[in-house]
C-alpha cells in the first residue's frame, strides 16, 4: 500500500478497497505513516465521505486494532448504552441499575468529561473508594454477579481511534459523519456487548447541532451496528438545554438518586425510561410496551435505587452515599443568580451552562486540571418558564470563589428570554432501528 496513492483515491472521492482499509489502520497504529498523511487523508474523506462498506470496514479496522472484550457467557444479555456527550447527562447512573435489575447485563466502559460535556467515570468518582479501574477477572466477577460494572475505558481498546481522533481534534476533522459513526462504533464493537442503545444529543450542547444532522449520524451508527451483527437502536433526543437541572459531578449523583427514588425533574425520569426501555427490550427480547412497562415498576418500586447501592457498593464506594446524597461533598459557596426583568425563558445554551460548570470546578479546561466534585450549577428555571425580576434562576456551586464572576457572565450569556408566551421544547425527537 503507498499511502500517496489511498489519499489520491480518496480525494477523487473514489472508494477504498477492504484490503486498502485495513492496511491504512494497520500501519498507522504502528506508526508507519507519518500524521501529515493521515491528516491529509482524513480532510478527504471530510470532503468526499465514504461509502457504507467503507464506513463497515474502517469501524472494523479500528476495533479489532486492540482488546476485544469476550462477554459471550451472557448470551443475548449483554448490552451497552452510549451517549455522544451533553450537559447534566448522568442517564448511565440511572438507566444503568433499571437494566440490571430487569435481568441485563450492563456491562460498560465509560469516559471522562470532554469540553464543555460531563463524563459518567468523573461522576462514580463523587463516591469515596469508587473503582473505576477494575481487573479482566474482577470485572468479569462483578459483572457475574450483579450484572453491572462500569470502568474507565481501558487503554488498548480501539488503540487506532485513540490515535485517529487525537489527530482529528487538531486537524478540524471531527464533525464528519464517517469519522465520528466510525469512532464511536469502534469502541462499542470492541466491549463486546451483543445490543447496543444509542443516545444521539442534538442542539447546541452536541455535536449535532440540527435534527437532520443527528439522525444522519444515528442512521449510520444503527447501520454499522447491524452490519456487525448487533441489535443496535438509537434515540435522538434534545441537547438544546442541559438534561435535569444539576451540572456538576455530586449535584447530578444527587439528581440521578432522586430520580431513583421517585422523584427528581421529569425531563430526566423520561429520557432515562426510554432508554432504559430499549435496552431492556433488546437484550431481554421482550416487545417493546412491556419493557417500558417493566423499566418503569423497576424504578417506582425502589429496586433501581437498591442494584444502585449495591452497584456502589460492590466497586469500593460509599453505600451510605448512595442512599443519603447528603454525605455526598458540598461546595462552601453557593451564588443565587436572579434574573434581571420579568419574562419567559426562551433559550439557555447548553454548551454555555457547561463552559460555566467547568470554570467553577467542575470540568477541566486542560487535561491536566483537577475536578471538584462538588462544584456545578443548578438550574432552578428552565426555558418556557415564566420568571420575575429578582427570581433565583439559577446557583453557582463553587470552592473557588475567584472563578465566580466569569462563571456568572458566562451563564448569563447563555439565557435568552421573550416577552411572549415559550412553548416547552420537544425532549425526544426520534427512535432509530
Ligand atoms: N465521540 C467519539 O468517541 N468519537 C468521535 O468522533 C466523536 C465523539
Amino acid at each position: 500500500m503507498r499511502m500517496y496513492d489511498i489519499i489520491e483515491k480518496k480525494k477523487h472521492g473514489l472508494a477504498l478497497t477492504r484490503d486498502e482499509i485495513f492496511d491504512l489502520i494497520e500501519e498507522y497504529t504502528a506508526g508507519n505513516i507519518p500524521d501529515y498523511q493521515m491528516s491529509a487523508f482524513l480532510m478527504a474523506v471530510y470532503f468526499r465521505s465514504m461509502t457504507d462498506e467503507e464506513i463497515f470496514d474502517l469501524t472494523e479496522a479500528m476495533a479489532t486494532s486492540g482488546d476485544i472484550i469476550n462477554l459471550s457467557e451472557f448470551g443475548d444479555r449483554s448490552v451497552d448504552k452510549h451517549s455522544t456527550g451533553g450537559v447534566g447527562d448522568k442517564t448511565t447512573l440511572i438507566v444503568a441499575p433499571i437494566v440490571a435489575a430487569a435481568g441485563g447485563i450492563v456491562a460498560k466502559m465509560s469516559g471522562r468529561g470532554l469540553g464543555h460535556t460531563g463524563g459518567t467515570v468523573d461522576k462514580l468518582e463523587t463516591f469515596d473508594g469508587f473503582r473505576t479501574s477494575l481487573s479482566p477477572e474482577d470485572f468479569s466477577a462483578q459483572v457475574q454477579k450483579y450484572g453491572i460494572a462500569v470502568i474507565g475505558q481501558s487503554a488498548n481498546l480501539a488503540p487506532a481511534d485513540k490515535k485517529l481522533y487525537a489527530l482529528r481534534d487538531v486537524t478540524a476533522t471531527v464533525d464528519s459523519i464517517p469519522l465520528i459513526s466510525s469512532s464511536i462504533m469502534s469502541k462499542k464493537l470492541a466491549a463486546g456487548t451483543r445490543s447496543i442503545v444509542l443516545d444521539v444529543k442534538c442542539g447546541s450542547g452536541a455535536f449535532m447541532q440540527t435534527a437532520n444532522d443527528a439522525r444522519a449520524l444515528a442512521e449510520m451508527m444503527v447501520k454499522i451496528g447491524k452490519a456487525h451483527g448487533r441489535n443496535t437502536a438509537a434515540v435522538i433526543t434534545n441537547m438544546d438545554v442541559p438534561l435535569g437541572h444539576a451540572i456538576g459531578n455530586a449535584l447530578e449523583i444527587k439528581e440521578a438518586v432522586d430520580v431513583l427514588c421517585g422523584k427528581g425533574p421529569e425531563d430526566l425520569r423520561t429520557v432515562c425510561l426510554t432508554l432504559a426501555s430499549l435496552m431492556i427490550e433488546l437484550s431481554c427480547s421482550i416487545p417493546a410496551d412491556k419493557a417500558r412497562e417493566m423499566a418503569r415498576e423497576i424504578l417506582e418500586s425502589g429496586k433501581a435505587h437498591a442494584k444502585f447501592c449495591e452497584w456502589i457498593e460492590a466497586q469500593g464506594g460509599d453505600p451510605a452515599a448512595a442512599k443519603d446524597t447528603s454525605l455526598l461533598c458540598t461546595a462552601k459557596h453557593v451564588k443565587k443568580i436572579c434574573a434581571e426583568s420579568d419574562g419567559y425563558m426562551l433559550s439557555c445554551n447548553a454548551a454555555a451552562i457547561g463552559t460555566a460548570a467547568c470554570v467553577l470546578g467542575a470540568g477541566r479546561q486542560t487535561k491536566d486540571d483537577v475536578i471538584d466534585h462538588s462544584a456545578g450549577i443548578i438550574l432552578l428555571k428552565k426555558p418556557s418558564d415564566f420568571i420575575k425580576k429578582g427570581e433565583v434562576i439559577a446557583e453557582l456551586h463553587t470552592n473557588r470563589t475567584g472563578t465566580v464572576a466569569e462563571a456568572e457572565a458566562i451563564l448569563r450569556s447563555a439565557f435568552t428570554f421573550s416577552c411572549d408566551k415559550v412553548e416547552p421544547q420537544k425532549l425526544i425527537y426520534e427512535i432509530v432501528n
